[in-house]
Formats: structure tokens, sequence, C-alpha cells
């Protein structure tokens, strides 16, 4: 291992002012954790733009290293679990938030935070998921649990054509289900439809607080990425038994519902959380989706950057104009 490896580095200034900056940093500041990993590829979610940009106190201490997803080779380990060479996936644990993450050449973590890279899937590949994509997995697995199936009707995925939207489509589709995505991008419905939706309806059809507490049954299920009044307006179309996985909060975080659905029609409301998600589950759901993704459909949401593209991709993804998944070549394979 060399003495330095190149990393964007994020400092504060006696302003509170977030500043970037790539910097040849000395292997001996990487974190305490008994695996390194020479990162192969990170990607950009929202809130790596709010860590690079210093939005939210995201981060408590700099020098900092941002990145929350990264893919790589292990380096050296003293967990018996791990030996230089595997490919390992890191999503979530709150790396690259409180901890240094993977926009680095090297990065350092509990062995226990990784999951080996599952047949099927490759470094580059795990990034076009990231977060993003492991979230959309974990949702369906949770409503899957919950029983439903893909003949017991639609399933609709709300904020579809984001990140965990697309792949959520992408994934239920491949399943076998009947995806109605919602969206607010008319320019993305042929997207949409080649991702598996079957139809397509208008953001606005679902956006409004409901007038009533029970809509007519229209959805059996719904992985639902907006929140707020689509959040509450959705559960009163929800049929009999169905399921609701709530996993973002585009539209808000606050949500007025009656208790209706869930007394008179059995709904489940199933929160989703990918950062703290338990290591098995997260090696099951890695190789479920590594089993049933069509990797066509995954290449064709995703586009891959230089290291240098990092701060502008960060700007962009907070101004809303990086479309599918950003995938960031730091060391490559
Ligand atoms: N629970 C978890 O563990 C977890 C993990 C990852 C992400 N998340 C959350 O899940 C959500 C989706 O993440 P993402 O990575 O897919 O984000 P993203 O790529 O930015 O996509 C979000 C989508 O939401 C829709 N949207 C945006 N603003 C909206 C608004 N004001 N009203 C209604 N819809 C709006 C848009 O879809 P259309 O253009 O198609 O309408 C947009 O593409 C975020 O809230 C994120 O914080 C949660």
């Amino acid at each position: 291992m060399t003495d330095t490896f190149r990393a964007y580095l994020l400092r504060e200034d006696a302003d509170r002012k977030v500043t970037g900056a790539f910097e040849d940093v000395p292997v001996t500041d990487l974190p305490d954790g008994d695996v390194t990993v020479r990162v192969a590829y990170t990607t950009v979610n929202y809130k790596d733009g709010m860590v690079m940009n210093g939005i939210g106190r995201l981060v408590r201490t700099y020098p900092h290293v941002p990145g929350v997803d990264f893919s790589g080779t292990v380096e050296a380990s003293s967990n018996p679990s791990f030996t230089p060479g595997d490919e390992v996936v890191l999503t979530g644990w709150r790396v690259g938030e409180v901890r240094w993450g993977g926009c680095g050449t090297l990065a350092r973590v509990p062995g226990e935070w990784l999951v080996k890279l599952p047949e099927g899937l490759t470094l580059v590949r795990s990034m076009a998921l990231g977060t993003a994509g492991f979230t959309a997995g974990l949702a369906v697995d949770t409503l899957e649990a919950a029983g439903i199936t893909p003949e017991r009707g639609e399933v609709l995925v709300t904020g579809a054509s984001g990140g965990v939207g697309s792949v959520a489509v992408a994934l239920l589709a491949a399943k076998g289900y009947t995806v109605v995505a919602s969206t607010g991008r008319s320019e993305t419905h042929v997207y949409l439809k080649e991702l598996g939706a079957a139809s397509i309806i208008d953001r606005a059809e679902l956006s409004e607080q409901p007038k009533r507490p029970l809509a007519g049954e229209r959805f059996q299920a719904a992985i639902d990425n907006v929140g707020g009044s689509t959040l509450a307006n959705l559960l009163t179309q929800v049929a009999y038994n169905g399921a609701v996985a709530a996993v973002g909060l585009t539209g808000g975080n606050e949500v007025t519902t009656t208790v209706l659905p869930f007394l008179l029609r059995g709904v489940s409301l199933l929160g989703i959380d990918s950062v703290m998600c338990p290591s098995e589950r997260r090696e099951r759901v890695w190789k479920a989706i590594a089993n049933t993704l069509p990797m066509a459909k995954l290449d064709a949401i995703s586009h891959t950057h230089a290291f240098e593209e990092l701060p502008d991709l960060g700007r962009s993804i907070l101004k809303g104009t990086v479309q599918g998944r950003a995938i960031v070549t730091v060391g490559g394979d």
C-alpha cells in the first residue's frame, strides 16, 4: 500500500463554508476499521450533493471524505470474513456522513458493513444501483413479505423516474408485476415504458390531499418515494389486504390520513430504511436484485463519469438535473 491515497477532501473554514479539493491524503488518516478497500467506483446520491455542498449539517467533523456508497476490492483485512482481492459493495451505515466515505481511492470500514459482490453483478453495476437500487430491492422484498404477488393486481410506484423509482419499476416488471408508474415528467414516459411500466399516470393525479377517507380499490400495493399528500392519497386507493412501502419524502414528510384504510381494508404501511438495514438482510436483497434485474435495463438508467467530475455532479444533483444514476470512477476496476 502506498503512503497516500487520492481523495476529494472537504474542509470547513472559520465561517463554516465547506469547500472541496482533490488531495493526496496520508493513509494513516483513514478511520478505524478492520477492512481497507481499494475503491473502484462511487455514485452521487442527493445526500452526497448535500454533504459536498455543506447543506444540512450532516457532517460533524472536517476534513471529510464524502461518498455514501462505494464498490471496490479488499486491499487489507484483519476481519476473518474478508481476504485481499474480495470484491465488495458498501451502502449506508452513515458512511460518507459521520465517517469517511467512498470518494477516495482507499476507504476503511468495519467488515460487517461490507457485502460481498453477488454473482451476476460487477463493481460498476453495483454502483449503478447504489443506495437507490438497494432501497428499491428492499421495498420489493418488504412488499413480498407482506404477501403481494403478481396475480393480485397493479403495483404503483411514485417518483418513478427517480433513482429508487426507476429500479423499482424495472425490478417489479421483471418479476411479472403490472406496474403503474407515477411521474411528473412527461419526457420520461418512453423511458418508464422501456423499464417495464404497464401504464403511466401524472403525479398530479395523486398529489392532492384526498377528499374522502376511502376511494376505489385501485392498487394492490405501492412503493412511495414522495410522501406527504401523495402518500395520504394513495392510501385511500389500496385494495383489501394491500401494502404500501414508505420510502421517500420528495413531496413532504408530513402525512395526514385517517385510520380507515388500515381498519376497514387491512392495508399495511411499511417503513423502509436502507441505512441501518441488518447485514444478513442486505446480502439477501443484493443477491435477489442481481438475480432478478435485467442488466440491460440497469445499464440504460446509469452513466459513468470521471473522478474529476464529482464536484459538478454534486451541484447538479441538488438542482435536479442529474438523470438516472450517476456512477463515478474513483480508481476503476
Ligand atoms: N428510506 C430509505 O432508506 C431511502 C433510501 C434512498 C432514498 N430515499 C428517499 O427516497 C426518495 C427517492 O430517492 P431517489 O434517490 O429516487 O431520488 P431522486 O432520484 O431525486 O428521485 C425522486 C423523484 O421524486 C419525484 N419528485 C421530486 N420532487 C417531487 C415533488 N415535489 N412532488 C412529487 N414528486 C416529486 C420525481 O419523480 P418524477 O419526476 O418521476 O415525478 C423524482 O425523480 C427521496 O426522498 C430519498 O430521500 C430513502
